[in-house]
């Protein structure tokens, strides 16, 4: 049964007490919010793309080309006739999210990963950590429910099984091996700073506590600044990883029985052949806009990699999604979960949990009231035939 809708009553009942809420409602008001009142280092970080960022821009417009058509009378308008849970790589979500991957989220909070995990909990939720988080995989995921592991594969197969075993150590239920990122991509924001967080030490945690990483260096991290500078050193050397292809997917297999999913893809000939080389699922993504701009719009790519794999194994996709109805979208097209990604983050700076409450909660009861209004009682009665092409 959800219950996400019931957010609206909240806030109208809080309002007969004159009471608004402290945040936007829109994930575009929580980036203007964020805009305003972040430390520029930080809102830079978490609202650059790649270039021009036009792909970026392309994620979220690829989203206007479709439009819903709402079925009616189909008793689904009131909140206990729904159920939006979903069963992804053998996780049960509540609602068809997952957070995104989002590295360094010490620089918008103390306790970033951990709040992040503690929320989703609560919402029932997926969380997907990521190996650049600022908090080492064991504390970051204390808190959490169903929560995967994101690996960075670096570019030593020791400390990357390494990565991998804290993780199913830790409880984590499927790894997402993100394979967009072989190096950074330009980024303009970040450059005019002068800013990469992980020079600063930040971001690195999981390799500072790792004891393969730690094995690499000659003196232990938290012995001196310049043993700190000699080990981000080391990170530099390792964290690109520009050998792998496809068929490494069979090393990682044997590393974990975990269901591995491969974060990234947008030609359906890497999607069949990371499938083939033993993927369980395909997270069509552009990362955001952040690696390479004037690439396709993920929501684009989607199609053709759900009528390649999408027999095989599941799809999911990130990259532009900001309302519930996008969400939709995605999920008529085929995606079986989406992973949500900037705006939880811009939340996070502003208010903390609070921030990351509320940012998920506008996108769940937005996703619920639409849903109910458009004749959906679960996911599964969303499909091609819920769309049109806009004009
Ligand atoms: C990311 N993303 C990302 N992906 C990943 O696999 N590992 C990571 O550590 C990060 N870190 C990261 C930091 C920041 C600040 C952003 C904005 C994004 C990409 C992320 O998982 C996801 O693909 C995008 O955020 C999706 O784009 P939107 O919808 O957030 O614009």
């Amino acid at each position: 049964m959800s219950s996400f809708a019931d957010f609206q009553n909240e806030i109208y009942l809080a309002g007969l007490a004159g009471v608004c809420p402290e945040l936007p409602m829109t994930a575009a008001g929580l980036a203007e919010r964020a805009r305003e009142l972040l430390d520029a280092v930080a809102y830079a970080y978490v609202a650059g793309s790649a270039s021009a960022e036009r792909t970026a821009a392309a994620n979220e417009a690829a989203f206007d080309r479709y439009r819903l058509i709402p079925r009616m009378w189909r008793g689904t308008s009131a909140s206990d006739a729904r159920d939006l849970s979903v069963e992804v790589l053998g996780t049960r979500l509540a609602a068809p999210v997952l957070t995104a991957p989002v590295g360094v989220l010490g620089l918008l909070h103390e306790r970033g990963e951990a709040i992040v995990a503690e929320v989703t909990r609560e919402l029932g939720l997926g969380m997907v950590l990521s190996t650049a988080a600022s908090t080492p995989i064991e504390e970051a995921a204390a808190p959490a429910g169903a929560w995967w592991y994101q690996l960075y594969w670096p570019n030593d197969d020791e400390l990357a099984r390494s990565f991998v075993e804290r993780a199913v150590e830790a409880g984590a239920r499927a790894i997402v091996v993100t394979v967009d990122t072989p190096g950074l991509g330009w980024r303009p924001r970040d450059l005019e700073l002068a800013h990469l967080p992980f020079l600063h030490g930040k971001g690195i945690a999981n390799y500072l506590s790792d004891p393969v990483f730690r094995a690499r260096l000659s003196a232990p991290p938290e012995e001196s600044e310049e043993a700190l500078r000699m080990a981000v050193l080391t990170w530099v050397g390792l964290f690109g990883n520009h050998g792998l292809r496809p068929a490494d997917i069979g090393r990682l297999r044997a590393w974990t029985d975990l269901p591995i999913a491969v974060k990234g893809v947008l030609h359906p000939d890497d999607a069949r052949q990371m499938v083939d080389a033993g993927a369980d699922a395909v997270i069509v993504s552009n990362h955001g806009g952040r690696q390479v701009d004037g690439s396709i719009a993920a929501l684009d790519a989607l199609p053709a990699v759900v009528a390649t794999v999408g027999d095989r194994t599941d799809v999911l996709f990130d990259s532009g999604i900001r309302t519930g109805t996008d969400v939709m979208i995605a999920l008529s097209l085929g995606a079986k979960a989406v992973l949500y990604g900037r705006p939880w983050a811009y939340g996070l700076g502003l208010a903390g949990a609070a921030g990351v409450r509320h940012a998920l909660r506008i996108l769940l009861a937005d996703l619920d009231v639409a849903m109910g209004l458009s004749g959906c009682a679960a996911v599964s009665d969303l499909s091609r035939a819920m769309l049109a092409t806009a004009r």
